[in-house]
């Protein structure tokens, strides 16, 4: 039987053993996928497995996705232009690192038919996930991504993945179509984005990338001032749908099946 992992420090809130199995399950693969709490000690020797064919696949989740780097034999052009690997898998006899994060993203504005392109893109937060959502907005053909993050120096780093990139100060706001949380504040009932939601104007699209709670404070106060929100939900799905094919070979469904079974609140 393969064996596949999800690997990060908490896990024990990840649905994607929840999501995989579904899909294991309906194409009939002969499969386990699992998680696992680690310490960034064990990244080393988690990774020989793959490379021993213990394990056939993994899932790099917080915060290891740039830890892991180090320890693969070769990394797609994604994973090296963000840093980041959320899958990792064996051919002929390299372990290779791999982002789906940045096709997550992309497929999950697609999944509600939104066009970026020539948009106007605020992103709030500088965190793990940030580069995936860059290069995928770049690849759209956004107009302009602003930046914003508590820690200036972090936002300015991120101008090495795009020197279009223009950083705004923390807690101010900018005219864009779509606003972005990519901080982890919402995570907690209490957390609150310290913004003026009424300088957005009405109609555009809220994103938040958190999916648990599904309805953060930023997405409740956005819905409030008159526009459309996204959590998210779909980007973990359609994260985890890519792995999977990259693994397993086989497109699996996105249906209200796998959508209630992520259904957590
Ligand atoms: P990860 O890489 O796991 O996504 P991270 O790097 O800790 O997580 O990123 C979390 C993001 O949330 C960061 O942008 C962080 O801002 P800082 O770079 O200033 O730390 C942001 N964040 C977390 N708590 C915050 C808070 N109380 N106020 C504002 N931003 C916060």
């Amino acid at each position: 039987m393969k064996k596949f992992l999800v690997i990060g420090n908490p896990i024990k809130h990840s649905l994607s053993p929840k999501l995989h199995n579904h899909w294991i399950k309906e194409h009939k693969i002969n499969a386990i996928y699992e998680k696992k709490l680690l310490k960034k000690d064990d990244l080393k020797n988690i990774i020989k497995e793959v490379k021993e064919e213990k394990i056939q696949g993994i899932n790099v989740t917080v915060p290891f996705k740039k830890d892991v780097l180090s320890f693969l034999d070769q990394q797609t052009p994604k994973a090296i232009l963000t840093q980041s690997v959320n899958t990792i898998f064996k051919e002929g006899d390299a372990v290779i690192g791999d982002n789906t994060d940045i096709g997550g993203f992309e497929l999950s504005l697609k999944h509600i038919n939104y066009e970026t392109k020539n948009k106007k893109i605020f992103i709030l937060g500088a965190g793990g996930v940030v580069p995936s959502i860059i290069l995928a907005l770049k690849a759209s053909g956004v107009a302009k991504i602003y930046l914003s993050n508590r820690t200036k120096e972090k936002a300015e780093e991120l101008k090495k993945i795009d020197k279009n990139i223009d950083i705004v100060n923390w807690g101010e706001t900018v005219d864009s179509d779509i606003i972005i949380n990519a901080t982890s504040l919402g995570l907690k009932p209490d957390d609150e984005i310290n913004l003026n939601f009424q300088r957005f104007g009405k109609n555009k699209l809220f994103y938040d990338v958190i999916y648990n709670p599904s309805e953060t404070k930023f997405l409740k106060e956005a819905k409030k001032s008159g526009n459309n929100v996204e959590n998210g939900k779909m980007m973990f799905i359609y994260q985890a749908k890519l792995s999977f094919e990259i693994w397993h070979g086989v497109k699996p469904t996105v249906d209200e099946k796998v959508l209630k079974l992520l259904n957590n609140d």
